[in-house]
């Protein structure tokens, strides 16, 4: 049984659903427990149970929403170094831009994850084909943590 975090950041919604439509194809993949969580609210232990994260945010300044760079800070003394090679994915919602994605990968990096796929970025609230996107992505993901977690 593999554990999935889906933390994200969020202001008027759109990267929630994107959050939501990930966590869905996480679940999709039998097996999957899924822990959907905003960001401000996850914690140092959400990120060490899990086999895999997903990890989304809106572009705010062509950076990682304040919330989702919080929840970073916050983690990496108390982890470092017992998540390295973690599945990880990423996801971004923007107006236009999208710059903010380089932020989140770096940290991805920072923490030593191991990506699963490229980043699934959305202008906007996601439509249909974007949340198809996304629920591949979340899918993707589980696939990556079951084996991890089979070890
Ligand atoms: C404070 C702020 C700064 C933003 N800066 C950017 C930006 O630099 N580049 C961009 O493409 N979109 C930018 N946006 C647009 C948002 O990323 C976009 O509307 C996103 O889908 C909002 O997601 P949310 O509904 O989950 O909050 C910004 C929005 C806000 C509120």
């Amino acid at each position: 049984m593999a554990k999935i975090l889906v933390v994200y950041h969020s202001l008027g919604g759109n990267t929630e659903v994107a959050a939501k439509a990930v966590a869905a194809g996480a679940a999709s993949v039998s097996g999957t427990e899924v822990v959907l969580k905003k960001a401000l609210e996850a914690t140092e232990e959400d990120l060490l149970q899990c086999d895999g994260i997903a990890v989304g945010s809106l572009d705010a300044f062509s950076y990682m929403a304040g919330g989702l760079k919080d929840f970073f800070d916050r983690t990496y003394y108390p982890t470092q170094g017992q998540v390295t090679g973690k599945p990880y994915v990423a996801f971004l919602t923007h107006g236009g831009g999208g710059r903010a994605i380089e932020s989140i990968e770096n940290l991805c990096q920072t923490f030593r994850f191991a990506k699963v796929a490229e980043p699934v970025l959305v202008q906007g609230r996601p439509d249909a084909a974007a949340e198809a996107e996304l629920k591949a992505l979340g899918a993707a993901l589980a696939r990556a943590a079951e084996k991890e977690a089979a070890g």
